[in-house]
């Protein structure tokens, strides 16, 4: 710690706090210092600030009045983002940066829009690969894609978290999931739900980027892949979208983004999100040619956190909040859509059948 660094206050020390925040922040200590960690697991509260030499608490309203903490992280399951981020704006934090998603319905989201702009705290949410550069330099120099692209292929094929968090550090604790049954259509329909809320919700937004008409989205077909996974067709105006996630033992792990047209196409790999090897590699065909952009050094999380520190000392421009709501509304239409397709398929298979 320095006297010119930010102090970051972290609400919830699990796997993405252990395995992704803190070792981004051990590679930016001349921006910010860990100042205090709170998670209601006290164990893993003391574990997780011991590595990092932080102050540890059990309690919000703590960590919020710790005049040290300038920076708020909010890294707690989902249903507690909406109120931890509003908590942060109203003591007056310098900024905020809430994991995905930012909140789990509508309402939520306008209510942390209206805080934020009548407290004028900036709010950034950690979808990481809209601050890639790799992806960023794609969007620079990909022309009149957003335009003409009429196929978006959005594609996650990976082995479980577990492996990747075990690679970046140990976790302390994980939760275990109980066994389900994926011909249940009320389990189904739940499980498609997590799977967008969760890991498709990462790079939701940059599939909107391309469907500029997003209020007029209607899902084709969606189902559960086994053993673990996803697949959604969706038509989002005039585009025709895919958007695929598979948990597996595959060796070669996949993340891909591509968009489509007549003459042009961008495919962008990334790293998995525990991976820190730099950015996306960008490439973009158009007739023969292919410019290939990345890998650049930072990856996602760290522009992110920079992106943080900037906002923190009033050196950027905060993201319009209505971008955010829109990116919340559009993943939500699509998890909406999508589980009540699959609840409705088995319903409809399993009555056929009785
Ligand atoms: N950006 C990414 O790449 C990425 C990757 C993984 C997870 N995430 C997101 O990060 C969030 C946390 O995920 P995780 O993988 O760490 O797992 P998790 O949700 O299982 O762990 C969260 C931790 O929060 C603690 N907790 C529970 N209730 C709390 C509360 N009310 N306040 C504070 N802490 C509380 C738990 O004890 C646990 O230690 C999720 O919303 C997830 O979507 C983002």
């Amino acid at each position: 710690m320095t006297e010119s660094t930010l102090g970051v206050g972290i609400l919830g020390a699990g796997p993405v706090t252990q395995a992704i925040h803190l070792p981004t922040l051990a590679r930016l200590r001349e921006v910010f210092h860990v100042a205090r960690i709170m998670d209601v697991d006290p164990a893993i509260a003391q574990s997780v600030a011991g590595r990092v030499g932080a102050a540890w608490t059990t309690d919000v309203d703590e960590l919020l009045a710790d005049d040290e903490v300038q920076i708020v992280v909010v890294c707690s399951p989902h249903q507690f983002h909406a109120e931890q981020v509003i908590a942060a704006c109203r003591a007056g934090k310098r900024a905020v940066l809430c994991e995905k998603p930012f909140a789990m319905t509508q309402t939520e989201a306008e209510q942390i829009a209206a805080v934020s702009t009548e407290t004028r705290v900036p709010i950034i949410v950690g979808a990481m690969h809209t601050f890639d550069p790799g992806w960023i330099a794609a969007k620079e120099n990909w022309g009149d894609l957003v335009e003409t692209a009429h196929t978006i292929r959005y594609t996650i094929v990976l082995p479980p978290n577990a492996r990747y968090e075990d690679f970046a550090t140990e976790v302390i604790t994980r939760p275990v999931w109980p066994p389900r049954d994926p011909t249940d259509p009320e389990v189904a329909a739940e499980m498609i739900r997590g799977n967008i809320m969760g890991l498709a919700i990462h790079d939701l937004p940059l599939v909107r980027v391309f469907c500029p008409d997003f209020t007029d989205l209607e899902v084709l077909s969606s189902q559960v892949l086994s053993p673990s996974g996803y697949l959604v067709n969706l038509r989002v105006g005039d585009r025709n979208v895919q958007v695929h996630g598979a948990h597996s033992s595959s060796w070669r792990p996949e993340w891909t983004f591509e968009a489509i047209a007549d003459d042009a196409s961008l495919r962008v790999d990334f790293a998995p999100s525990y991976v820190q090897a730099g950015s996306a590699i960008a490439q973009l065909r158009r007739g023969d040619s292919t410019e290939v952009y990345g890998p650049y050094r930072a990856n996602g999380y760290e522009a992110e956190w920079r992106y943080l520190a900037a906002l923190a000392r009033g050196a950027a421009e905060p993201l319009d909040v209505t971008v955010l709501i829109d990116d919340l509304t559009f993943a939500l239409d699509v998890a909406d859509q999508a589980s009540e397709y699959v609840r409705t398929a088995l319903t409809t298979t399993q009555g056929a059948h009785a």
